[in-house]
């Protein structure tokens, strides 16, 4: 059932602000000023976390790092879950392992945590369906409560993943000790502050299908991020990759210089992610490289970020976030600019052809 949408993907897509409304009731405290997980992580004594995950649920990890990193002060190993398996990681009996995954059936994702398993302190797992093998055969399951997701393309389990990532990484330091009460308080507080940053997000639906149009007759497209919008922009290009069938690809803002930037012509595309934060200065100035090249921008930024750039060819305003959320806040443009350039084209943004929801081959 659509519910009245003209696809699965725009109904989850829309769905967003409520399931991370709920999933922040299930993962609070008693009172609202804490969060809470089921009992039994146990981050006071883990020395590094293992993220494996694959396609989106990687990206999903990727943004986690930098939570873990900079909120509980805890290393962290990620690789994709098809690579992991065939490298011979070090694994330390106080390590963490943390499993990603919206079915909870991914064979390589599986595969890696039956690796592990024998030798890490604790195998941990973000799922959305809690009957899954991935689920039952961890120490923990820790459920995004997103609800069947039908469309191919991954939309609110991708946000809900990045919500319970977020939870787990402000009680990391919390456990800790990294992060203080006040640090603390005010993180929960931006959390609490996203399901309402989301319908706003939503609410650029009308102008993201304007600015696709152009999007849709090119032949490749670039993403561009720094920090937490690097996958972010992976994300991007996933999406539009898998239901428009552009060639796009993400590079790290900095990275362009170091051989993409060849390819910078008129008929090329760039979205580049940039809230203005500590690392906008550094990202515009990519951007601008490419400008300079007559490359055709698209930025994505606060009303801030916009004005401090100035001319640009193509922008789009988002909500000015607080930092922590605005991974999660501006995966809504990555998802609705991949569907609006897909029904310009009329591919089958729910089915598209070549993939299945759930990848139980190797
Ligand atoms: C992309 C997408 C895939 C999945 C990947 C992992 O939109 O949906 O990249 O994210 O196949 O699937 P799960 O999360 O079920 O392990």
């Amino acid at each position: 059932d659509k519910s009245g949408h003209k696809h699965f993907m725009a109904k989850e897509m829309a769905e967003q602000p409520a399931i991370l409304k709920a999933a922040l009731g299930f993962y609070s405290g008693l009172d609202s000023d804490t969060l809470e997980l089921p009992e039994g992580i146990d981050f006071a004594r883990t020395d590094r976390l293992i993220m494996v995950a694959c396609g989106t649920a990687y990206y999903a990890c990727q943004v986690a790092k930098y939570w873990f990193e900079k909120y509980a002060g805890l290393p962290v190993e990620l690789d994709i879950a098809s690579e992991y398996r065939y490298r011979d990681p070090v694994l330390g009996r106080d390590n963490m392992a943390l499993f990603v995954s919206q079915s909870g059936e991914t064979a390589d994702t599986l595969a890696a945590l039956r690796h592990v398993r024998p030798h890490v302190a604790q195998v941990v797992s973000v799922v959305n369906v809690l009957t899954s093998s991935i689920a039952r055969e961890s120490d923990i399951a820790l459920p995004i409560h997103a609800g069947p997701e039908i469309g191919v393309a991954s939309t609110k389990a991708f946000t809900a993943q990045l919500l319970v990532l977020a939870v787990l990484a402000l009680e990391a330091g919390r456990a800790r000790g990294f992060l203080s009460a006040e640090d603390y308080a005010r993180l929960v507080e931006d959390l609490r502050s996203l399901p309402g940053f989301m319908a706003q997000a939503l609410d650029r639906e009308g102008e993201i299908e304007r600015l696709t149009k152009m999007l849709s007759q090119a032949r490749d497209v670039l993403f561009l991020g720094r920090g937490t919008m690097y996958p972010m922009a992976h994300e991007g290009a996933l999406k539009l990759k898998e239901i428009s069938y552009i060639h796009a690809e993400a590079y790290a803002a900095g990275e362009l210089k170091h051989g993409p930037i060849a390819l910078i012509d008129s008929d090329f595309p760039v979205i580049v992610f940039a809230p203005f934060d500590g690392l906008y200065d550094k990202t515009v100035s990519n951007m601008q490289e490419v400008m300079a090249r007559q490359g055709e921008v698209l930025l994505i930024s606060d009303p801030a970020g916009l004005k401090a750039a100035g001319e640009v060819p193509h922008s789009l305003q988002m909500p000015p976030v607080p930092e922590l959320i605005a991974p999660i806040v501006y995966a809504v443009p990555a998802q609705l600019i991949a569907y609006h350039t897909a029904l310009h084209r009329g591919t089958d943004v729910d089915q598209p052809r070549n993939l299945a929801k759930s990848v139980t081959v190797e």
